[in-house]
Formats: structure tokens, C-alpha cells, sequence
């Protein structure tokens, strides 16, 4: 660990305790370090090279024609950047999936539009962390 000194406005610093306090943090040094990692995560999802790892979840009706067998299909296709994935039944017809994704963010990008895009998937986001490697 190391120690340095930062200047900024009694507002800003203010507003920045207010902020800190209101999520949680019981000092300082333990937001700015998250904020810092942040932004280091975020960059990692924009490089080309950087692997990400993270979560896709969707909301389908299973009794749509063909929609498992087409996001089974998907999922074996990318099953270089598919880790694992769970199922639950939220009722009667409707399902919940989280498929957990690693590799390079544009492809982890691109194959999460594939599946949300299927006909018959309701609502699908993906959220995307870092592998911790760089952190
Ligand atoms: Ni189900």
C-alpha cells in the first residue's frame, strides 16, 4: 500500500462523503479504491484483447415453437465462451436462464445479442465484470 495526497473543493469532497455514505462506505480510501477499479473494469471491456467474464440472463416462454432447441443450439455453438448456466421454471411457462460467459468482450457482446434476439425471448441482459486478473 501506498499514501498520496489529493486536493479537490470542500463541495466536491462534501458531495463525495455524502455519496460514499449513502452506499455504504465506512472510509474514504475504500471508495476511491473501488472507484479506481471501476474504471479499470470498464476499459478492459473496451479493449480488444482483454477477456471479460460475466452473466447473460433471459426471461423466455418455453412453449414458443423451436425457441429451445435454437438457444440450446446457440449455447453448444459458443461452448468455447459458455462456462455453465441455470435454469428456473418462474411459473407455468415462463423461464429464466443465467448463462454464465467468459472470453473477448466483443465476442461475449455479440454472441449475447445472438441469443436475446431469438424469437420468443422476452428480455435478456447481459452483465458483464472482470476476471480480477488486473486488479
Ligand atoms: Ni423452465
Amino acid at each position: 500500500m501506498t499514501r498520496f495526497g489529493v486536493s479537490m473543493e470542500v463541495n466536491l469532497l462534501e458531495k463525495f462523503d455524502e455519496l460514499i455514505h449513502q452506499k455504504g462506505y465506512t472510509n474514504r480510501s475504500e471508495a476511491i479504491r473501488d472507484l479506481i477499479r471501476k474504471e479499470i473494469v470498464e476499459q478492459e471491456w473496451e479493449s480488444e484483447e482483454a477477456e471479460v467474464i460475466g452473466t447473460l440472463t433471459i426471461v423466455y416462454n418455453h412453449e414458443t415453437r423451436e425457441l429451445s432447441d435454437k438457444l440450446t443450439e446457440l449455447q453448444h455453438e459458443w461452448y468455447h465462451q459458455i462456462v455453465s448456466s441455470m435454469h428456473v421454471h418462474i411459473d407455468r411457462h415462463n423461464c429464466l436462464e443465467v448463462i454464465v460467459v467468459r472470453g473477448k468482450a466483443n465476442l461475449i457482446r455479440s454472441l449475447s445479442e445472438k441469443i436475446i434476439s431469438v424469437r420468443g425471448v422476452k428480455h435478456g441482459k447481459l452483465t458483464m465484470t472482470s476476471t480480477g486478473k488486473q486488479l
